[in-house]
């Protein structure tokens, strides 16, 4: 996820537990494009213990070509090419989401890049459609036929953003279809989801995003259960473990402290909506504009009661009003979401 996947999140997710496969940011690529320095260092200094996968966003097909191989240089799982992203300055250049408007030039980009990765790992992540799923089928089958070695598939279409139901049916078709493991990605809130959204749809995995953010014991839990164990249970003490984590993790020398604050507010979003039904953590978790204020909040709401559960699923209605989860979003930037 932009602007949360990268070395210091993976870091703390993997302290709680870390997923089979990392995904990073995308890396934007254009004329003058070269890959991120801080997205590389997610790369080159992972240490999770899990594979990495370097994201590509972009549609001009040399320079794909060549910031493939300039990633190829580092240690990457492979190569993922983003047809997902929704964020209108994103699809109107015809990258991200905007490109399942047009197969023809996504078959050229991936004869390129499947060319270019050889017998390495080369992955796709697409949503259902652009404005509807009319060209669902051909989408997947146009992906299919170059190879790819892994579909992950957020069940949405583009304009539908990030809050609308998941079409978890076009999951499975993908599942049926396609000539790779398919992943489903979309709502998956927990470990119970998780087995309902596998059994129903025959994806070979799940990809998780915000409820990542919101719960980094997702993946272990997922593994508890698939394991025939019972999930691990999350108390509010163990939350102000992660979030105090979370906080060192992410502090850069030369960030004034409000920013980071404010930085911070973007995870506790997600976080807050497993914390209480009546959204007081947000409420005043937002209010603050101090380090010493908003840890005074994690230990009143986090510390009065840590034995108390967290949720393992989002409270209804507590919402956690990133601009990134309207379904009119212009970014799934959580620098753009305020999120
Ligand atoms: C803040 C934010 C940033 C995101 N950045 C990316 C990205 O760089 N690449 C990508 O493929 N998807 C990105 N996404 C989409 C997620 O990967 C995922 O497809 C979507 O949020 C639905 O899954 P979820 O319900 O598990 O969050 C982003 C989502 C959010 C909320």
């Amino acid at each position: 996820m932009q602007d949360v996947t990268d070395l210091a999140f993976m870091r703390v997710i993997a302290h709680y537990g870390a997923p089979d496969l990392f995904f990073t940011e995308f890396f934007r690529v254009h004329a003058q494009s070269r890959p991120e320095r801080h997205i590389l260092r997610s790369i080159d200094e992972n240490d999770t213990g899990r594979p990495v996968f370097a994201q590509m966003i972009g549609e001009d097909i040399p320079h794909m070509v060549r910031t493939a191989a300039d990633l190829a240089r580092h240690p990457i799982a492979g190569i993922d090419l983003n047809l997902g992203c929704p964020a209108p300055k994103v699809y109107k250049k015809n990258v991200g989401g905007g490109l399942l408007r047009d197969p023809e030039k996504i078959s050229e980009i991936l004869r390129a890049l499947r060319e270019c990765v050889g017998g390495g790992l080369l992955t796709v992540k697409m949503r259902l459609g652009f404005d509807d799923t009319a060209c669902f089928d051909e989408l997947v089958d146009t992906i299919g036929a170059h190879r790819p070695n892994l579909l992950s598939v957020h069940g949405r279409t583009v304009k539908e953003g990030y809050r609308s139901d998941v079409h978890y049916e076009f999951i499975a078709r993908a599942a049926s279809r396609a000539p790779c493991p398919v992943l489903a990605n979309g709502n998956i809130t927990s470990a119970a989801k998780a087995a309902t959204v596998l059994s129903q749809t025959g994806a070979r995995g799940v990809m998780i995003g915000r409820h990542a953010i919101r719960n980094p014991w997702i993946f272990g839990q997922i593994r508890d259960a698939s394991q025939g164990k019972a999930p691990r249970r999350v108390t509010l003490g163990d939350v102000r473990d992660y979030v105090g984590r979370l906080y060192a993790a992410t502090r850069h020398d030369g960030i004034p402290e409000q920013a980071h604050v404010n930085k911070m507010k973007k995870y506790l979003n997600f976080v807050g909506q497993s914390v209480d039904p009546a959204g007081d953590f947000l409420r005043d978790m937002r209010r603050t504009e101090t380090e010493a204020e908003l840890f005074a909040v994690f230990d009143r709401h986090l510390m009065a009661d840590p034995g108390r559960e967290f949720s393992p699923e989002p409270y209804p209605g507590v919402i956690a009003r990133p601009n990134c989860e309207t379904p009119d979003s212009d970014g799934c930037s959580l620098e753009t979401v305020t999120a």
